[in-house]
């Protein structure tokens, strides 16, 4: 259990018998694809560090639209805001796949906090990149057309998530459907533009595989020509 927490960002600051203390106050919850950890709304009680599969953020506008806000993955956690400011959750938290979670209470995590101010930092720094996160995001809504958004949620995407092999850039997409619910358009006008950036070699995909490799240097070109 113990090398599952020394991989998660959050803890990685801490000491073995700091890493004890905080196992003995955390436990594990599966939860199979498609299932609702937190609801907008309720109220929390618990903190969530991802160990296995992946999460989607959303929140849902009064016409019953879904708007992904973030997607995590394995060693990010959530469920922080609720109980940082005692107010209801700010988004509603599903998982992409089967998904195994380490919950940590309100009363362990705040004495977490407390003891250990490197991990307190650690928590303060990646809220700080979400905020920011979400600001490009709102930022390139409001501006950008939706091909320059999805060049800039690739870039973004790759930077987070994609691994270098044999000097290619090499990662595995969401699908259309949730790369358009992040970018608030349709998921026809994500495929045409997929579509096309295959089409000039920019995204190749590997063949009995769900990654593909991507040249970022193009998509960067792309970025920054002209609206
Ligand atoms: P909380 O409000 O307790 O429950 C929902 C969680 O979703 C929230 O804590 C954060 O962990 C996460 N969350 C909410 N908004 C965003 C966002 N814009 N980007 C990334 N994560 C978010």
């Amino acid at each position: 259990m113990n090398a599952f927490f020394e991989n998660i960002p959050l803890f990685s600051e801490l000491n073995t018998s700091e890493i004890n203390a905080v196992a003995a106050l955390a436990t594990t919850h599966h939860f199979n694809k498609n299932n609702m950890i937190v609801q907008e709304g309720e109220r929390g009680d618990a903190l969530y560090i991802i160990l296995k599969g992946s999460v989607k953020i959303s929140s849902y506008s009064s016409d019953g639209r879904e708007v992904i806000l973030s997607l995590l993955e394995p060693g990010s956690f959530f469920g922080e805001m609720s109980l940082l400011d005692q107010q209801p959750r700010s988004a509603t938290v599903t998982t992409l796949g089967d998904t195994t979670v380490l919950q940590i209470r309100r009363n362990n995590f705040e004495h977490l906090l407390l003891k250990n101010p490197s991990l307190t930092m650690k928590l303060l720094t990646e809220v700080v990149h979400r905020l920011r996160r979400t600001s490009q995001v709102l930022e390139r809504i409001s501006t950008m057309d939706v091909p320059h958004r999805l060049y800039n949620y690739l870039q973004d995407y790759c930077n987070r998530f994609a691994k270098q092999k044999n000097g290619q850039i090499i990662v595995r997409l969401p699908t259309h459907q949730l790369i358009a619910d992040q970018l608030s358009t349709s998921r026809e006008t994500i495929s045409r533009a997929i579509s096309a950036l295959k089409k000039e070699g920019i995204i190749s995909p590997i063949s009995n595989s769900r990654e593909v490799i991507i040249d970022t240097e193009a998509i960067d070109t792309l970025l920054f020509s002209m609206q």
